[in-house]
Order: structure tokens, then sequence, then C-alpha cells
């Protein structure tokens, strides 16, 4: 058995409906995923759902549902929703799960037993809508908190802690130690900012059942539930274990749940997708938890940026919203795809505009892609029935060096810049179009084996565009092969390689991959 290349996203609440933020961040892991599969790697791609925690049984209570049916008529929506964006995951967490609880209730004991918590009494302020204790500090000059925290109540009670400043100057050194471990750079240094310029206060693990009873019952003390972010992180090694990794059951032992077959080698995480509002948790509390879990750390946490609309904050309550279905309804799912990755870098924030959306419908995808392999696909047809003329080169330096280029960004999860570079290839073949003038050529009988050359060069670099484009627009590419009369699907990175298409063979009939629309 050899390791998986595992990739994770965030866990999302199932507290409402996904939005343009989880699609995103869902799409990043689609695309890595599917590269990498492409690239010839074998990895586990993981996605799924939050559902414990008073976010959750406050949603559910205003529904007038228990939290469990609540959960299962939302997690339909989600699952629905991946299936939607093409995700190619491998599983979906749902952290009500037996065999995510009982892996839970193993780290707590474990923990336990090793000394890391204590119990001990909490006067003070409590958000809710957070989740989180806030102090002195948190107040605003004029003496309120900000109401991002919605109401904050004053709460006595007793709760477990578990012990972060042992490892404090440990994370330090790590972090600085591994300079892809928290990625973008800017990211890295908010984090060590974090450590460097604070004590970390001990993590409250639990919350008494009292209160907040849909959680998972600490397994040393009923009374208490455990803190939805402890669950919740547990789930990248959870899912693990169910799968009969072997780095986690040496760590564990039994779970006393049946692990599925075959077992498969994931941990430690290569990539752990998560949006730029969770990195403490990830940056922090997550590494602290494995230490004393004594698990290795993930490879990468891969930190992105948070989209707005129109300038201002996604919000349900102003209708500030992007709704990804109706914009994969009327545009189709590769357009969203792309725009998302192509308009937004993974790390900075990012701006929805309706008008820039379809500037880059029909600029890039309209007017680039689809004309360039519209035009070829159709000249190919009229000039020659289809067939493909003798082999010629004429594209080949061209097309070695843009997929080149875009495997090497893809390695490093670059994708904006990957389809930038898929794109020097796409402009540069509707040049090589206007330049050989093929519709001139056609009509010059002592043109004729130019034409060929031009029509193979084309048609040639349409179908390598396919190979590269798999991973972003995998509808599309798929597509361009169908179109081509290729047989299956262009997800491995050897086809792109110059000559693939046969001389010889009739290719399919062309149609419009990005109708224009007028809007
Ligand atoms: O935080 N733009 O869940 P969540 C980009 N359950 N990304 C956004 C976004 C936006 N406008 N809004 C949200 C949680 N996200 C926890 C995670 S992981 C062990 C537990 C991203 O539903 C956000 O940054 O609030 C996060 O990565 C993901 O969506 C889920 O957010
Ligand atoms: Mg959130």
């Amino acid at each position: 058995m050899s390791k998986r290349f595992y990739i994770t996203t965030a866990i999302d609440y199932v507290n409402g409906q996904p939005h343009l933020g989880h699609a995103y961040e869902k799409i990043i892991a689609d695309v890595l995923t599917r590269a990498r599969r492409s690239l010839g790697q074998e990895v586990f791609f993981l996605t799924g759902l939050d559902e414990h925690g008073q976010k959750v049984q406050q949603a559910a209570q205003a529904d007038q549902k228990d939290p469990q049916t609540y959960c299962d008529g939302l997690a339909a929506d989600w699952q629905a929703f991946a299936k939607k964006l093409e995700l190619t995951h491998d599983d979906f967490v749902r952290t009500t799960q037996p065999r995510h609880r009982a892996c839970v209730q193993a780290v707590l004991s474990r923990l336990n037993d090793a000394g890391h918590f204590y119990k001990a009494g909490y006067t003070g302020f409590y958000s809710a809508k957070e989740e989180t204790f806030l102090t002195e500090k948190d107040r605003r000059p004029d003496g309120t908190f900000d109401p991002s925290y919605g109401q904050v109540v004053e709460l006595k009670e007793d709760n477990y802690y578990f012990k972060l400043g042992a490892h404090q100057q440990w994370l330090i050194d790590t972090i600085e130690g591994n300079p892809d471990f928290i990625t973008p750079s800017y990211r890295r240094n908010e984090v060590l900012g974090f450590l460097k310029n604070n004590t970390l206060e001990d993590l409250c693990i639990s919350r008494p059942a009292s209160r907040l009873n849909w959680g998972i019952p600490l397994p040393f003390d009923p009374d208490f539930v455990t803190y939805v972010w402890f669950d919740a992180l547990v789930n990248y090694v959870s899912i693990a274990a169910a799968h009969g990794d072997p780095t986690i059951a040496a760590a564990f032992g039994d779970l006393n749940f049946k692990t599925q077959n075959p077992p498969l080698e994931l941990w430690p995480a290569d990539i752990h997708v998560i949006g730029k509002d969770i990195l403490k948790f990830h940056g922090v509390y997550w590494p602290i938890m494995l230490k004393a879990m004594g698990l290795p750390l993930p490879k990468q946490i891969l930190v992105h940026g948070w989209w707005q609309k129109d300038g201002a904050k996604i919000s349900k309550s102003t209708g500030n919203v992007v709704d990804p279905m109706a914009v994969i309804e009327e545009w189709g799912l590769d357009a969203f795809r792309f725009y998302v990755l192509r308009e937004l870098d993974i790390g900075p924030d990012g701006n929805w505009t309706d008008a820039g959306f379809r500037a880059r419908y029909q600029a890039e995808l309209a007017n680039g892609l689809g004309n360039l392999v519209n035009r070829s696909l159709s000249m190919l047809q009229r000039y020659r029935n289809g067939v493909v003329p003798a082999r010629s080169n004429e594209l080949e330096a061209d097309a070695a060096r843009a997929a080149e280029e875009t495997r090497a960004l893809l390695q490093q999860s670059r994708l904006q810049a990957a389809l930038q570079s898929i794109w020097s290839l796409v402009n540069r073949a509707n040049q090589y179009v206007d330049q050989t003038a093929p519709f001139k050529l056609a009509k010059d009988p002592a043109q004729a084996q130019r034409l060929e050359e031009v029509l193979y060069n084309l048609a040639e670099a349409c179908r390598v565009l396919a190979v590269l484009l798999w991973p972003f627009l995998p509808g599309t590419a798929g597509k361009i092969y169908a179109q081509l009369g290729l047989e299956g699907a262009p997800d491995q990175w050897g086809a792109a390689t110059w000559g693939g298409l046969q001389p010889g063979r009739t290719i399919g009939a062309p149609a419009p991959l990005f109708p224009r629309k007028d809007v």
C-alpha cells in the first residue's frame, strides 16, 4: 500500500444552504485533486459537513425540528450541491456519523489519560453565535462587543480545558522551520505574529450538556459535550481512521468500528484547503492537538481569501448573495468554475460582480476558447470533410511550453496562474488562425498542403488544450474530446504530448462550447 495524496476542505456548518464561498473552496480542492490524478498520483479527496454545536442546534430549533432530522434534511441538499459542482471527492464526512464520533471520543480519552486536560470554573462572556468565550480584551472602546458576536451573555460554569501553553514555542519553531506549512506566506506571518505577541490561552474543549446537548459526549464526563471545533477538526483523522489508515491505527488501536476495505494510507494530510477566518483553528489548535495525539502534522494549510459581492460582505440578511445554483443553471458549471478560479488567486479577497462574470464569459470562454475550438473544427469539417491531415509541428513548441508551465503551476497549487498559462496557448492558437488565414488558403488550390498543416496544428492544439483544461473545466474538456471524435476522457496528463491526433481519422461534429449570450 502506498500513501495517497490526501486533500481536505473545511467541513461546512449545516445551518443553511451552500453559498459562493463554500462552492469556491470545494472547487479549489476538486481542481487540485483532478490535476494530481491526471498527473498520475493517487489522491484521496475529503469534504463534508460540520453538524454539531450551538449554531446548528439553534437553526434546528428555529426550524422546529430535532437536530438530527434537521441535519439529515440539509445534508441531502449539500450532497446534491457537491454533485452539481462535479466534485470528485472520495468520501463525504458528517460529524454525526458513528465512525467520526468514535474517533473523537478515542482522541478525547487518550488526551485526557495523558494529562492534557483539566477542569476549571469560568465566569465571563459568551457568544453563542460564534461559539466562543470573550474577554474584556474583546470589548470595543465603547464597551460593547462587535455585532458579529451576536448576543453576548454572561456565564458561570465549569468546563474542561486543553493545556496549549506548553506547546507555544514548539509551534513557532515548527512554522518557522516549514516555510510551506501555511501558505501563502502572509498568512503564515499572521499566525507567527499572533504566536509571538500573545500568550496562548488554554482551549475550552467542552460545553455543559445542560446548556448545549447537540454534541459528542465527553467519554470521561457525560455531563459535558465536546466543543464543536475540537470535534470538527478531528474529521481529518477520523475519516482516515475509518479507511484503515495504518498511522492512525498505530496511534489509537481499535476504534470499535469496522474500517473500510481495502485499507488506505492517508495520514498525514497533504493539503488542508481552508478560508482565512478559520486559520487560527487550523494553524494553532490543530497542530497542537495532533502533537498531543502523537500524530504527524499535515504538510500544508492552503488558505484562501473571502469573496464579497459588489464590494460588500456577502450576507443573507441584506440579500447581498450569489446563488451558485442559479449561476450554474444559467451559464453552466464550467463557466462558474472558471470565473471563481480565474478571477481570484488563492490568498487575497475577491469581489464578485455580475458584469465581471459576463465579461470573462464573453472574452475568455466564448470568444477565446469557444471560438478557437469551433472555428478550428468547423474548418476541418468544411475543407477536409473532418478527416485529420498529416501531422505538422508548427504549434508543438507553444503547446509544450504551456503544458510544462501549467503542470509546474498545478503542482504548486497556483490555479489562477495555471489558467493564465493555458490561455497563453488559447491566445497563441487564435492568433495563428488570424496569421495563417486558412479561409484564404482554402480558396487557392496551390495552398492545399499549407492549409492541411494549419488545420492539423489547430485541431491538435485543441486536443492538447482539452487535456490541460480537464482539472478546471471537466465538462468542456470532455466535449472537446468528443468533438474531435476521441474516446474516453482527457484525464491523463501524458496525453498532452504533441502529435496524439492520428492523421486519417475523422472528427465529430463541432458545436459551440460557450454560446454567446445577449445581455
Ligand atoms: O467555518 N468567501 O464552517 P463555515 C470564501 N464548520 N470562503 C468562505 C466565505 C466567503 N464569503 N464564507 C465562508 C466553518 N467561507 C467550520 C469549519 S473545518 C474543521 C470546520 C469558507 O460553513 C470558510 O472560510 O462557516 C470556511 O473555510 C468554509 O467556507 C466553511 O465555512
Ligand atoms: Mg463561518
